[in-house]
């Protein structure tokens, strides 16, 4: 029997999120019902609003950075049970994909969904879920193999960053590029994901981690998650300024450098920062005209004479069922920094408030606590 719940919904182009009430049907075969307990306001959900849905039908229910309890489970599931706390994972491997079949489901090429079950009350239109997930809620259903169990003593408004900012910004340094030990790293954009890149790279052991951003406060914090160096790019030229810091007597740069803005020049910048051989590696959300320019053949700086390579960070390529555990309980030993990610605890009726804030730039991230 479908539920009564709340939703924060797009309803059309152009207009602010809106707090409205929804049904919630039961989960279907391999589904899971979950009642949301806490939801990060990820930069992507923002960015969904401003492409006006990027595609997706409206109604669209936005949030897709969720943790909470086990509610319902559909029929054929026997991984989970009612009260079993989870993290929500936006892409857990298909298994049916080219990637998949080839066992290298960290590249899959789709992820799993469950049908759309959650329905508008005033007129009963079927929404959308922004990345199959739908987590400003106070209730959604998903793939079962999507909901990751999380350890009883985990706490859950912590939890729900590692859903996407954490995975991706410390799945994007364990492997999507990979850090070695010793190796020097730039972060660009230090907010929930650069952050977390920072934190990756210092899991990794790199030997210089410097973070890139034109903030100060974010700066501030890029030291407290484990920035070894800051720039401030507002002030100075980031490509040059990493060069210097890491002038080796050949001519400097990074082993491996991070985009985490969105910001298509910061991709440039990512790979003029590189050492020869090094590699760059873009995770912000791209609009559909947005480009970069690569040099191929200067002899300092150019692409082929410097060896660079490009990589694209998708959620880290992340292995939800192995890796969100793991960032529990590196949390839980001490090693990642979740805390003083959370900047606000807000409720669902705060998302625009959430995503004025992230313009400001004063936040690393705004968590949505029910
Ligand atoms: N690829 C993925 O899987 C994935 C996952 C999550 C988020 N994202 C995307 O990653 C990006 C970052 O997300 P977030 O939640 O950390 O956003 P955020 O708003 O918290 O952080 C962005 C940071 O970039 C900084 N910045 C802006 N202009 C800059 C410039 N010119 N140089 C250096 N820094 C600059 C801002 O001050 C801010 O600190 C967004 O585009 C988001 O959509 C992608
Ligand atoms: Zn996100
Ligand atoms: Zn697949």
């Amino acid at each position: 029997m479908a539920i009564q719940g709340q939703a924060v919904l797009l309803e059309e182009p152009g207009q602010p999120a809106v707090l409205r009430d929804v049904e919630i049907d039961d989960p279907g075969p391999g589904e899971v019902l979950i009642q949301i307990v806490a939801s990060g306001v990820c930069h992507t959900d923002l960015t969904v609003k401003m492409l006006n849905g990027n595609g997706m039908p409206f109604p669209i229910v936005l949030g897709h950075e969720g943790a909470g309890i086990v509610e319902k489970v559909g029929e054929g599931v026997d991984s989970l049970a009612p009260g079993d706390p989870v993290v929500i994972a936006y892409r857990a491997p298909c298994e049916r994909c080219p990637a998949c079949l080839r066992g290298d489901p960290r590249r899959c090429y789709m992820a799993l969904r469950a049908k759309p079950r959650i329905r508008r009350t005033s007129d009963g239109a079927t929404c959308s879920q922004v990345l199959r997930c739908g987590t400003f809620a106070t209730h959604t259903v998903v793939h079962s193999k999507a909901a990751i169990k999380m350890p009883k003593e985990m706490p859950l408004d912590r939890a729900c960053l590692i859903a996407c900012g954490v995975i991706t910004g410390v799945g994007a340094a364990m492997h999507t590029a990979p850090v070695f030990a010793g190796a020097r790293v730039a972060v660009i954009g230090c907010g929930g994901v650069g952050l977390s890149v920072i934190q990756g790279a210092r899991l990794c052991h790199a030997r210089q981690i410097i973070g890139v951003d034109v903030n100060p406060i974010k700066l501030e914090w890029a030291k407290n998650f484990g920035a070894t160096h800051t720039v401030d790019a507002s002030k100075t030229d980031p490509v040059a300024e990493v060069r210097r810091l890491t002038d080796d007597g050949w001519d400097g740069g990074v082993e491996f450098a991070y985009e985490a803005t969105g910001i298509p020049l910061c991709t440039e910048q990512a790979i003029k920062m590189l050492a020869y051989g090094g590699r760059a590696t873009t995770i912000g959300f791209p609009a559909a005209t947005d480009a970069v320019t690569l040099n191929l053949g200067d002899m300092a700086t150019g692409v082929y004479w410097n060896k660079a390579g490009l990589n694209v960070c998708h959620c880290g390529d992340a292995l939800p069922s192995s890796d969100f555990p793991l960032m529990a309980q590196l949390y839980l030993q001490g090693q990642l920094e979740l805390d003083r990610m959370i900047t606000r605890r807000i409720g669902l009726g705060d998302v625009e408030d959430a995503f004025h804030e992230m313009e400001t730039g004063n936040v690393i991230r705004s968590v949505i606590v029910l």
